[in-house]
């Protein structure tokens, strides 16, 4: 017999799809579909129907189990899909923040031993109990934030031992949380210091001894390279995503945040799902981009607080590209993971309409995590990953009000999580 949960008097249901599409592309971004005065039933952790109030089916109402939820005045949203994060860390790093506040650079601090190194080092020195404690805590966090879904990246570890640990955690996060999860390894995060005048080596490593280990374990589902200034090159990302992918891993990397690094073209040769970051994108980074099933993945959290250029994300979307936006969780460029934050960054500072991140935090966010076919729209089939908004005005409420949790109750796979 058929039981579930029902939404009914919604203000306004955000993001509904009668005929699902993976992504959504260039001006298609500026529009969504919403049905005001509405309902939305959920059973078996999946949505099952939704329509306008005057239409509620008896045959819903009168289920025997039926849970019931009043949204009078509020809105419904798909949750936010979250598709870089390197939110499993250990400790925190904001006296880097005080270095970059005083006028120092990411690639100084860098330099200097701080940024990833440091975390690698607090990580080594951290238990897999106490990291997953810490990762949790995260975690709970961007759930009450409306986030239910999230890919998190290894990449403290750099040695096999310790983007072990990482991996397992993310596994373990997998296997105990309800939100959805996505696990990518990133051992060609930073070049580690005992290897700082030998990367070939270190990018040996990866390749002959780390991938090997990792992909049986089954604890990853894509391979990340920082291919940037300063960290890996053109050539070193080649030969790490084609051992990568020989195990069954799809790229999706890091790309063009310090500089034109040939991340994005690298990154479309190997057919990656996404490159993320892009601030140093030009007219040929676009033509690359275009017509491909690469998802330019943009992170203006990181932007932002690391005082850096915004990518050019008119232009992009003009040209017909799909952007999709992510928090980039981590502790040295966007300590946060508040993804309705990450909307009014991409409205203020990226200059995106409201339709157009709503649609880069669900269905091309999706996309970029290769979710889009279960996750990021209210869509009958899809899992039923919601959340109801505070009573507010309109959908453009939400990036407008930049420091307010609108977000009121959370609903992961049916049930109801906050
Ligand atoms: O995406 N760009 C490389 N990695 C992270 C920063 C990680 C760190 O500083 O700890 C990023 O911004
Ligand atoms: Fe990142």
């Amino acid at each position: 017999m058929l039981s579930g949960l029902l939404i009914k008097n919604i203000k306004c249901l955000v993001q509904t799809e009668e005929n699902p599409k993976l992504k959504v592309c260039g001006s298609d971004m500026s529009a969504i579909s919403v049905i005001s005065d509405s309902w939305l039933f959920m059973s078996d952790g999946l949505i099952t129907d939704f329509g306008r109030m005057k239409d509620l089916p008896y045959s819903i109402t009168a289920l025997k189990d039926l849970k019931t939820i009043d949204a009078s005045g509020k809105f419904v949203f798909p949750s936010f899909c979250d598709p870089h994060t390197h939110l499993v860390y250990s400790g925190s790093r904001e006296l880097e923040y005080i270095d970059k506040i005083r006028g120092l650079s990411y690639s100084e601090i860098a330099k200097r031993g701080g940024g990833i190194l440091n975390s690698a080092r607090k990580l080594h020195e951290t238990s897999e109990d106490d990291l997953y404690n810490q990762s949790m805590n995260r975690i709970n966090e961007i759930i009450s934030l409306g986030t239910g879904a999230v890919e998190i990246k290894s990449g403290y570890g750099l040695n096999l031992t310790d983007e072990l640990k990482m991996l397992r955690v993310i596994k373990r996060i997998k296997d105990t949380s309800p939100i959805e999860v996505k696990a990518t390894f990133l051992a060609a995060h930073a070049v580690p210091d005992e290897y700082k005048n030998d990367r070939e080596k270190y990018v040996d490593l990866i390749i002959n001894e780390m991938i090997p280990v990792v992909v049986p374990e089954e604890l990853a589902d894509y391979i990340d390279v920082f291919c940037d200034k300063g960290f890996f090159s053109v050539e070193d990302t080649e030969r790490i995503l084609m051992a990568g992918m020989k195990y069954g891993l799809t790229p999706k990397i890091h790309a063009n945040e310090l500089d034109f690094s040939g991340g994005i073209q690298t990154g479309v040769k190997y057919n990656a799902l996404s490159v993320d970051h892009l601030e140093f994108t030009g007219d040929e980074e676009i033509s690359a981009l275009s017509g491909t099933d690469t998802m330019p993945t943009l992170l203006p959290g990181s932007a932002f607080f690391l005082g850096m250029q915004d990518p050019p994300v008119r232009k992009m979307i003009n040209a017909g590209l799909p952007v999709a936006l992510a928090s980039d969780y981590n502790p040295g460029s966007s300590p946060s993971g508040n993804m309705k934050f990450i909307m009014s960054l991409g409205c203020t500072k990226l200059k995106m309409l409201p339709e157009e991140v709503i649609n880069a935090v669900t269905i091309n966010s999706a996309y970029a995590m290769g979710l889009s076919e279960t996750h990021g729209s209210i869509a009958r089939g899809k899992v039923a990953n919601v959340f109801i908004t505070k009573e507010i005005p309109s959908y453009e409420f939400m990036p407008y009000a930049f420091g307010s949790n609108l977000i009121e109750t959370v609903i992961l796979k049916g049930n109801i999580i906050k």
